[in-house]
């Protein structure tokens, strides 16, 4: 059975992310709303390997437009996790499959 990660009406459009453990691999990750898709993303900045969260679940820039790493101010697109400015331009942060059903987010299988 999927993991689940958390109810739908928890992501809300561009608001504060969903942090949760990957079941399988161990690894700190989060889940965001964006454009009404749910996203996500191990959170590990391919930088240097730090949380992008600048407080607890907030993974988003100033305008909701990109994801931001708190360290060093990377931005991500939030739809591909591609690094568009900073010092890991050209990098991506690892994306994780989830799908969103019945009211809840989980893993993808
Ligand atoms: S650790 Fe994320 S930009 Fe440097």
């Amino acid at each position: 059975m999927s993991q689940r990660i958390c109810t739908s009406e928890m992501l809300v459009e561009k608001g504060l992310s969903v942090r949760f453990e990957h079941s399988d691999l161990a690894l700190p990750a989060f889940a965001i709303r964006y454009d009404g898709k749910v996203y996500a993303y191990q959170n590990r900045c391919p930088h240097r390997g730090t949380e992008l969260d600048w407080e607890p679940g907030e993974v988003l820039d100033g305008d909701a437009e990109y994801l931001i790493c708190a360290t060093h101010g990377a931005l991500f697109k939030p739809e591909t996790g591609l690094c568009v400015m900073g010092p890991c331009k050209g990098a991506s942060l690892q994306s994780i499959s989830v799908i969103e059903a019945d009211g809840s987010v989980k893993l993808a299988e």
